[in-house]
Order: structure tokens, then C-alpha cells, then sequence
């Protein structure tokens, strides 16, 4: 199917007046020259509405990508495959996998995304100098520069033309990848509210027979964010270096050697090989199992143009756990919340949801997984957590990519203490930036946020942390949908399952230290900066550098940032000393004690405790 589609997309651009000497490598021609690689997929599956078959890789329906590199002197665009994914897959809102009669009306944190085809595309490759790529889309019209926005726009990601219906990126060499949002400006949807109260969540005026549908909007459908109808994301990666030790030897025995088709996962589970190697091409797992991996199984490597559907779990008390390569890990074929203890079912718990990625921690071993290069597709529940004694476990992950994460329940990573994560990103549904322990560093990370939870997240229980930098966050997008759970830049939760109305839930033996949360912009509508319960004392806290361009209507109270004080069951209060925000802005505009426009209804939205400020604990400057 893919072949006819692509002829189509050649034929109907004469290649004689492309940019000057540039060649277009036929049909499938992908890249291996060094300074390029890129992929192709003979099974792609043009198909924005239904799962796709067996063997298949969902392929865009609009986007079609070749890559050049400037070091390459044939000066010849390759094919790189461009992949596509769906709110639920295209399989509904259903109880039990594959069974599409098992339909529920449970909330599973899609609303209207399904109802109005709401896709995500992505492609990927691997370059050593500055790269360009050529995008063509479906139908022709509109695809110039000038419709063309890039997010983030500090990347030095240029774009061109050649009029004949094709833009070029201009991909500069970054050694530690670039991952951004190419975004048709015709293309763009807006999220729009059932209400402008605080508790609504999306209706659409697009498919009469579909969700949420109202025929028209009036001012009560607070706009809640504009972004594309139809993602694409480019993600460019150097390719590992030899002495990094991130690509297994495949001809090793202590390789097991995956080869496309349905994954050997019963062989998996007792193989004494120590690396697993998943091979270019299409893998299968059932949308009842996942790859639970043998205790000798240290490292899994997903070959650029691996795409495995399925999920991993690591059971090794390797001091080095890992999962290196280019490939795509999908949870594409399970259901929300698909719960291992009971037939992989939509049943959520926080315990027995399947994670696309997991491991278990051995108590008293100190541990650490490192993950870098793949991309997660379409997690089922959070994305990577593990079990065990989670005090001796720590992420190392960089260059990681997560999309399609439609669903309510999609977090990013757990960061344990020691966890130290650059160059990511996430689309996600939940908590995104998850700083649990202590001795964390985050840096670099592009965000596109859906409709709940904070993009960074502490909370939940009372912590004893200390010594966190996050420095360096592009919130893309975010589309909030309600006011109910902390729709923040910043936040820490109540105690889970607890009703924030009750504030005696702190535990004053526990503090947050050293905590720096800097350089982190958001653009377009969305949340507050913060909205923290202290549920622990609270002693060198700095926001710095923090720019929001823009609230929704202020009925919603999205806006509104809150820092409450906070007491333990006995009634003393947490103790809050050196909080310092320091130029934040929004809209450009900086909000500080100074200026008076800090308050709960000016223009930074801040609701702090009074006595906070009246002591200097808290100071906006
Ligand atoms: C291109 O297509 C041909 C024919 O389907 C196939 O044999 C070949 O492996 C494909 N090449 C790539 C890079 O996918
Ligand atoms: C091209 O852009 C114009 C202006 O945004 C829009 O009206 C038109 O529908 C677009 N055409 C297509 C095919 O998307
Ligand atoms: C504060 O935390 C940073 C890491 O975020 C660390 O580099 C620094 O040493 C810490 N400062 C103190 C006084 O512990
Ligand atoms: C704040 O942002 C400015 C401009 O990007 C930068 O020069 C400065 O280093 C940032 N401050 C910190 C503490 O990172
Ligand atoms: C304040 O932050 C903005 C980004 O939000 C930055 O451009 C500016 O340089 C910063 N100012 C200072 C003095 O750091
Ligand atoms: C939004 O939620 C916050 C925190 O729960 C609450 O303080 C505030 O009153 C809410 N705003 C509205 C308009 O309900």
C-alpha cells in the first residue's frame, strides 16, 4: 500500500525544479552512508481509524520525509520511514483486549481525540553533520515555509521551499540529538472546554454522531490550547559511539538474536544470554502478554528500524541494567490500563498496570538503568517504573523519545534518587517529570503536555529529598482540560487518595532541599507555575527563569497557582524558609513583589500563604 502511496506523492512533484542537483533516492532507498542512516518499513499501513494488522506499522497518512546530509556529496535525499500513531489505536474505549464489543464509557482520558482523528506522526534517523529533510504531505496544498512553524524555536531548525509543494528543514548537527515539532499552521486544532467553570473536560463540533459533540461553541467553550491536528516530529539522533558500549556485538553468544516476527517470549523467559538483540523489522507480542525477561538479561538493544510491539520487564540484579538502540518499543496493541494480574484487562492499579518498561530493584544492590535512543509509543499506564527496593535504583536516560500518549494515565519516568536525565521527549497524559528522590538532574527535556497533572511532579507523600535541578524544559503544548489536578509548570500533590481540603497531612521530619526548578518556557495557553502542598518543610527552593505566555479564561482557575501552608496531624506547621521565585513571567510580562502584580488575581496568578511573604520565607523578585 505504501508503494502506490508514495509513487503518487513523486509523480505529482516534478523533480527537475527541486533545489539545484539534489537527487531523490527511489521507492524505498534509505540511508547507510555514515554521516546518515535512516529506515523504512515494507509493511507500513496507511490507516488513521482502525489497529493495524499483523506485521504492520502504522504509517502517516499526510507525512512523507526524505533525508539529505551536507557531508553526503551525491547530495541525494533518502527515504525515512514516517511512523503514526492514535488516541486508543483505533480500538475504542474496550474493557478486554481484543474484543471490540468489551466497549466502556469508563474514562480513560480520551475525550474527544478519537472522535476527531487526532494523529501524531514521527520520523528518525541518524546523522553526523547538518541534515536536511524534505517534507511532503497529502494533498499538496499550503506545504510552504511560511506555513510552517517549529517548536521549540531555539534550535536553530530553519525552514525553506522550493514552491513546488515540499518544505526543507535544516536539521544542525547537535551531538546530543534534536527531537521538535514541525507544525502546519492550516493544520492546527483548538481545545475547547464544555464550560468555562472549573470542572469540564473537551467537547467537539465536528462529528454530530461522535463524543462531547455540541453543534456550536459560544463563549462558555473556554479555549483551552491550539496545536496540530496532525503531529509530526522529527527526532535526530548522533549515532552511538563506539567506546559508549550502547550497541551489543550481535554475533556474541551471549546475544539472543530476536528476528522479526511474534517475539519468542516464553524462550525469553528462560534464556540465560545476558543481551537481547531485536533486529530490524516488525515484532509481535499479544495484546495478553508482555516480555518478561529472564534474570540473566541485563540489556536490550532495539536495532534502528526494530519496532517491537509489546512491553519489557527486566527481573536482572545487574548493577548495569540497559536499553539502548533506536527502535520503537509500542504499546500499541493493549488496552488502557492493561492489568497483569487479570488477563491484561482494562482494570487499573497502581500496582499491576503494565508499564512499557519495568524492572525490579534487588534490595540493598545498587542499580541503574540506563535508557537511550528508543522511542516509547502509546504507553498503556505510566511508562517506566520499578518494584523492589526503590532506594537502590536510579535512571540514567537520554536522547528518549515517548509519543502517542492519548491515554489518562501516561506518565514519564520515575526518577529515583541519583537519576540524572537529558535531551527527552514527552507527550504525556500525567505526571511528566517525576522527581522522587534525591540527587536528581534533568536538563534539556521537551514537553507536550495533555490534560492533567503537572509537568513536574513531587508530591503524592511526603518526601525526604534534596540536591534536584530540572533546568532547561520547553513545554511545546499543553491542553488542560479542568482545575481538578494541579493543571501546574510545578506541583506537588496531596497524599494520594486524600481530599486536599484536608491540610493536617504533612510530615515535618521530612524537608525538600536544594531544589531548583530553572529555565523552563512554556508557550501557547496552559496551566499555572506551581501548585504545591507542602507535605514536608520546605528550606532553598528556587524557580528561576520561568516564562508562561498565557492562561485560559481566569473562570476556570486554571490559572491560579497555590502555595497553602500546611500542617502534620498534631497541628505544626511545615516550615518554609529560602523559597525564592525569581524572574518569572507571563506573557512577558515579569511578575514580582515589587511590581504588585503577583496575587491570586493579578497577573501572575500566585495564591501564596500570606505569612509566607510577610516573613520573606517566600520572596518574588
Ligand atoms: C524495498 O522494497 C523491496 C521490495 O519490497 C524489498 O525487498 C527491500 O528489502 C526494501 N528495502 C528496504 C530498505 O526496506
Ligand atoms: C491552506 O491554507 C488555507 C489558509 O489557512 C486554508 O484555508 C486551506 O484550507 C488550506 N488548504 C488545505 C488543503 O489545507
Ligand atoms: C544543591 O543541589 C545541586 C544539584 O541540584 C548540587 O550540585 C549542589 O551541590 C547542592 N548544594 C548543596 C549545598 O548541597
Ligand atoms: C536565565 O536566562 C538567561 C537568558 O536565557 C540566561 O542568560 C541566564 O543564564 C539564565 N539564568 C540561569 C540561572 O540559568
Ligand atoms: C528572565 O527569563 C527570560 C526567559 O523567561 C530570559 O529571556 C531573560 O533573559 C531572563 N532575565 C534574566 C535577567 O535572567
Ligand atoms: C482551582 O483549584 C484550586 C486548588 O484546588 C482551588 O484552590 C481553586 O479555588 C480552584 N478554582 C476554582 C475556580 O474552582
Amino acid at each position: 500500500m505504501w508503494s502506490r502511496y508514495l509513487a503518487l506523492f513523486i509523480a505529482a512533484s516534478p523533480l527537475t525544479s527541486i533545489v539545484v542537483a539534489d537527487v531523490i533516492a527511489p521507492g524505498n532507498q534509505t540511508a547507510n552512508i555514515g554521516s546518515l542512516t535512516t529506515w523504512w518499513h515494507n509493511t507500513g499501513e496507511i490507516n488513521y481509524q482502525t489497529p493495524v494488522q499483523h506485521g504492520n506499522v502504522r504509517q502517516s497518512h499526510l507525512y512523507s520525509a526524505w533525508v539529505k546530509s551536507s557531508a553526503d556529496s551525491s547530495q541525494t535525499y533518502y527515504n525515512s520511514f514516517v511512523y503514526e500513531t492514535i488516541p486508543r489505536n483505533g480500538q475504542g474505549n474496550i474493557i478486554t483486549p481484543g474484543d471490540p464489543s468489551s466497549v466502556t464509557t469508563a474514562d480513560d482520558g480520551v475525550t474527544i481525540e478519537a472522535a476527531v482523528w487526532i494523529t501524531m506522526a514521527w520520523t528518525q534517523f541518524l546523522y553526523t553533520s547538518d541534515a536536511w529533510v524534505k517534507i511532503s504531505r497529502h494533498g499538496n496544498a499550503n506545504v510552504t515555509a511560511a506555513n510552517v512553524v517549529i517548536r521549540p524555536n531555539n534550535l536553530g531548525v530553519k525552514v525553506t521551499d522550493d514552491g513546488q509543494s515540499n518544505i526543507y528543514v535544516f536539521v544542525p548537527y547537535n551531538s546530543a540529538g534534536l527531537r521538535f515539532s514541525v507544525e502546519f499552521q492550516d493544520n492546527l486544532y483548538t481545545y475547547r472546554d464544555s464550560c468555562a467553570g472549573p470542572v469540564c473536560d473537551f467537547v467537539q463540533n465536528w462529528v454530530p454522531n461522535g463524543p462531547y459533540y455540541v453543534s456550536g461553541f459560544t463563549d462558555n467553550n473556554a479555549v483551552m490550547g491550539t496545536e496540530p491536528h496532525d503531529a509530526l516530529m522529527i527526532f535526530a539522533s548522533p549515532p552511538p559511539s563506539s567506546s559508549a558500549n550502547l550497541v551489543p556485538d550481535v554475533k556474541a553468544p551471549q546475544t539472543y538474536v530476536v528476528y522479526p516476527g511474534d517475539v519468542p517470549v516464553s524462550a525469553l523467559a528462560s534464556a540465560s544470554n545476558t543481551n537481547v538483540y531485536f533486529m530490524p523489522g516488525v515484532h509481535e507480542m499479544t495484546a495478553t502478554q508482555h516480555l518478561k525477561l529472564s534474570s540473566s538479561v541485563n540489556w536490550v538493544y532495539l536495532a534502528p528500524g526494530a519496532y517491537v510491539k509489546g512491553a519489557i520487564q527486566f527481573t536482572t540484579s545487574a548493577s548495569s541494567i540497559k536499553a539502548t538502540g533506536f527502535g520503537v518499543l509500542s504499546g500499541e496493541k493493549y488496552v488502557y490500563q492493561a492489568n497483569t494480574a487479570q488477563g491484561y484487562k482494562n482494570v487499573g492499579s497502581n500496582g499491576d498496570s503494565l508499564r512499557i518498561w519495568s524492572g525490579y530493584s534487588t534490595p540493598g544492590q545498587q542499580q541503574t538503568f540506563t535508557l537511550t535512543g528508543v522511542t516509547t509509543n502509546s504507553p498503556p499506564f505510566n511508562s517506566i517504573d520499578f518494584t523492589g527496593d526503590l532506594n537502590s535504583i536510579s535512571i540514567s536516560q537520554w536522547d528518549y523519545k515517548q509519543v502517542g500518549a492519548y491515554f489518562g494515565q501516561t506518565d514519564g519516568t520515575t526518577l529515583y534518587s541519583g537519576s540524572n536525565i537529558h535531551d527527552v521527549f514527552y507527550h504525556s497524559g500525567d505526571d511528566t517529570i517525576k522527581t522522587y528522590g534525591s540527587d536528581i538532574t534533568v536538563r534539556n527535556v521537551v514537553v507536550w503536555k495533555t490534560k492533567t497533572a503537572p509537568i513536574i511532579q513531587y508530591g503524592w507523600q511526603p518526601r525526604n529529598i534534596e540536591n534536584i535541578l530540572v533546568d532547561g524544559v520547553d513545554v511545546i503544548h499543553m491542553h488542560y482540560s479542568s482545575n481538578g489536578s494541579h493543571p501546574s509548570i510545578i506541583g506537588a500533590n496531596q497524599q494520594y487518595d486524600v481530599k486536599e481540603t484536608q491540610t493536617n497531612t504533612a510530615d515535618t521530619s521530612q524537608s525538600l532541599r536544594n531544589a531548583t526548578f530553572r529555565n523552563i518556557r512554556a508557550q501557547g495557553i496552559g496551566g499555572n507555575l506551581m501548585r504545591i502542598v507542602p507535605l514536608m518543610n520546605y528550606e532553598n527552593v528556587l524557580l528561576e527563569n520561568i516564562s508562561l505566555d498565557q492562561f485560559s479564561v481566569r473562570s476556570n482557575g486554571i490559572y491560579q497557582s497555590e502555595l497553602p501552608s500546611w500542617t502534620d496531624g498534631s497541628g505544626k506547621a511545615v516550615s518554609m524558609s529560602g523559597f525564592v521565585i525569581n524572574n518569572f513571567s507571563v506573557g512577558g510580562t515579569r511578575i514580582t513583589q515589587a511590581a504588585n502584580n503577583y496575587g491570586p488575581n493579578a497577573a501572575g496568578g500566585l495564591n501564596i500563604a500570606p505569612e509566607y511573604l510577610a516573613n520573606g520565607r517566600v520572596v518574588i523578585k
